[in-house]
């Protein structure tokens, strides 16, 4: 079946990157020039999606505006003659059908996702994490999990190895490797705290695609780690009956829900950025020479 929809949660907190997400959405904080968010719904666009829905949460309406028309400054840009400019707005209404949700309370990701079942009615789903960038790679990153949904018919976690110290704030899951950077996996924990309950040093990083039949075990899933409703607890529930498929994905994730995630992002996703990428290149090696 082909896969078309894609779920984006975005109405957590953003706590780790207060006081900047105290207006502002974490899914809004630019990468250069453009906010994270727009990566996320290109990379669903490059990848097949057609209808997305991002849940959002109160004060997180600057992410419907940007996706919005917006008449007067195209209108300006159109006047100067500045097209160069112009296209970099223009066609964000057209990158796919987004339609948004809100997440009353905010409960954790599992309830968030609870709240896509109306709009995925039935057929597997994409679920792209509004606070993960991912870029490069052989094929954006959800092209590639939806790939190996069609080979192996499960449901698809993108996964990355991460330190030991990190996989304690992650998770962590059982794999066994079937081919390449493919993987087949049996179990999963969210957040270990004790290094017996670590499966391995792979973690689900940002993405994954899910059978209909998450929405079952997300309504008799109960509050895990930090007291929400985890969707690593639906998805353990998920591998171990069904099984579920992990994909090491090709790309590099940055994480904009902490500070350093976000200037990680800034410095990498900068240095190839056409406009500034040679300059930034320049600075930072004189100013390498004086730290
Ligand atoms: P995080 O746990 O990283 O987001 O959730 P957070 O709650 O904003 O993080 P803090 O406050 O800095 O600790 C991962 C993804 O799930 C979404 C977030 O927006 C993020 O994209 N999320 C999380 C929801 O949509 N709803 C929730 O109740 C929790």
């Amino acid at each position: 079946m082909k896969i078309t929809k894609a779920v984006i949660p975005a109405a957590g907190l953003g706590t780790r990157v207060l006081p900047a997400t105290k207006v502002m959405p974490k899914e809004m904080l630019p990468i250069v020039d453009k906010p994270a968010i727009q990566y996320i719904v290109e990379e669903a666009a490059a990848s097949g999606i057609t209808d997305i829905l991002i849940i959002t949460n109160r004060g997180k309406g600057f992410i419907e505006d940007h996706f919005d028309k917006a008449p007067v400054l195209q209108g300006i840009l159109e006047k100067d003659g500045k097209d160069d400019l112009l296209s970099t707005i223009k066609d964000l209404d057209k990158l796919a059908n987004i339609h948004y949700i809100r997440q009353i309370d905010t409960l954790g990701l599992g309830h968030a996702i609870s709240k896509a079942k109306s709009f995925v009615s039935g057929e597997p789903f994409a679920v792209l994490y509004g606070d993960d960038v991912v870029v490069g790679g052989e094929k954006p990153a959800t092209k590639e999990l939806i790939d190996a949904y069609g080979t192996y018919g499960k449901g698809v976690l993108g996964i990355k190895p991460v330190s030991k110290e990190a996989i304690r704030s992650y998770s962590s899951v059982k794999v066994e490797n079937i081919k390449d950077n493919i993987f087949k996996c049996t179990d999963m924990i969210e957040k270990p705290q004790r290094d017996e309950d670590v499966l391995s040093l792979y973690s689900i990083l940002g993405r994954c695609v899910l059978p209909y039949e998450i929405f079952d075990i997300l309504a008799h899933t109960k509050p895990g780690a930090k007291n929400e409703i985890q969707l690593t607890d639906a998805m353990r529930e998920l591998a171990i009956t069904e099984g579920m498929t992990a994909v090491e994905y090709t790309g590099t994730r940055y994480d904009i829900g902490n500070k350093f995630g976000i200037m990680q992002a800034a410095i990498e996703i900068g240095l190839n950025h056409p406009e500034i990428g040679a300059d930034l290149r320049e600075y930072l090696k004189n100013f390498a020479k004086t730290l």
